[in-house]
């Protein structure tokens, strides 16, 4: 094929960050307003793979890109249909703002593993795509859980558990999220490995906010399903009080999440690695002009309005 071109959505944790490390369920959604996409096309004989991410400022030779998430993706795919470096230049795109907890490092590789697999006349399962990424992740992250690459690969709501076969989920009625981004990069690696500090200091009480955290999870599971929606409010406000606990909200985050209950939203709260990047906010459909206008004011650099259905 002498070019391909695949896509990958962001992703959305509603409920779960952080416990799912542990072995506690976590919430997830696709969020295909941002994506990541990579086109390949064939180059020059002999030159090999040539990797451009004009976001990042960055064109360089694969030989030349080892140890990145990029240059991972690539070895990952060529070893997976046993083939050798073809004369290509990869062209990765995204609209996913990185390090913000929308899994834009997951997408981007996602997004290129499926495209240089069409590319070499193959195509990866989401089973098969989402381990593939998994990898990729842990060069990043050290101990991701494997949400982000579970719910983009799979490009479904999933109620995920660490190690166990994921499970997709349907809500039972539509409800409307307005997304704010604190304009702080945050990396999720940072993040993860302050709340391992602090299990490691005190694993009791750590245990028993990741065991709430679960309970949580399972409950906004079953109001999801049978379509109860003003029931994720509170849950997502004792979500956010317990990841205040865990340390991994910042004075950002609590300001918007604030600004959002104080103009109407059902529940706030942070959404990711956390100490940065989004969190999100339950609205009626009616008050997401208010809430957006709120969290601008409160200092968000960016407001998304978004239907989980
Ligand atoms: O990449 P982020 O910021 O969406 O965070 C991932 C979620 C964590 O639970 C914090 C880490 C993980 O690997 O599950």
């Amino acid at each position: 094929m002498a070019e391909a071109t695949a896509r990958a959505p962001g992703k959305l944790i509603l409920f779960g960050e952080h416990a799912v490390v542990y072995g506690q369920p976590a919430l997830a959604v696709p969020l295909t307003s941002l994506q990541a996409t990579a086109t390949v096309r064939s180059s020059t004989a002999g030159h090999g793979i040539v990797i451009e991410a004009e976001d990042l400022g960055l064109r360089v030779a694969l030989a030349k890109a080892a140890e990145t998430g990029l240059a991972k993706t690539v070895e990952l795919v060529l070893a997976r249909f046993r083939m050798p470096e073809p004369d290509a230049v990869i062209s990765v795109h995204s609209t996913i703002p990185v390090a913000s907890g929308l899994g834009s490092g997951a997408a981007v590789s996602a997004a290129l593993a499926q495209a240089l697999a069409t590319y070499l006349g193959q195509r990866l399962g989401a089973a098969t795509l989402s381990a593939l990424v998994f990898e990729v992740e842990k060069v990043h992250h050290g101990t991701p859980s494997g949400i982000d690459n579970t719910v983009i690969c799979y490009s479904k709501p999933v109620f995920f558990v660490r190690d166990l076969e994921p499970e997709t989920f349907r809500p039972a009625a539509p409800f409307d999220l307005v997304v704010a981004d604190t304009g702080v990069a945050s990396p999720t690696r940072v993040s993860v490995g302050a709340v391992r500090e602090g299990w490691e200091r005190d694993p009791q009480t750590y245990e028993a906010i990741f065991k709430e955290i679960g309970s949580i999870t399972r409950s906004a599971r079953t109001a999801i399903e049978s379509g109860d929606v003003t029931a994720l409010g509170p849950l997502m406000n004792r979500n956010h009080s317990l990841l205040q606990r865990l340390d991994v909200s910042s004075p950002e985050l609590d300001r918007l999440v604030g600004a959002a209950l104080a103009a109407g939203a059902l529940g706030a709260k942070l959404s990711g690695g956390g100490r940065g990047g989004n969190m999100i906010a339950l609205s009626t459909r009616d008050s997401v002009p208010h809430i957006t206008t709120a969290l601008e004011t409160a200092g968000a650099v960016r407001v998304m309005h978004t239907v989980v259905s």
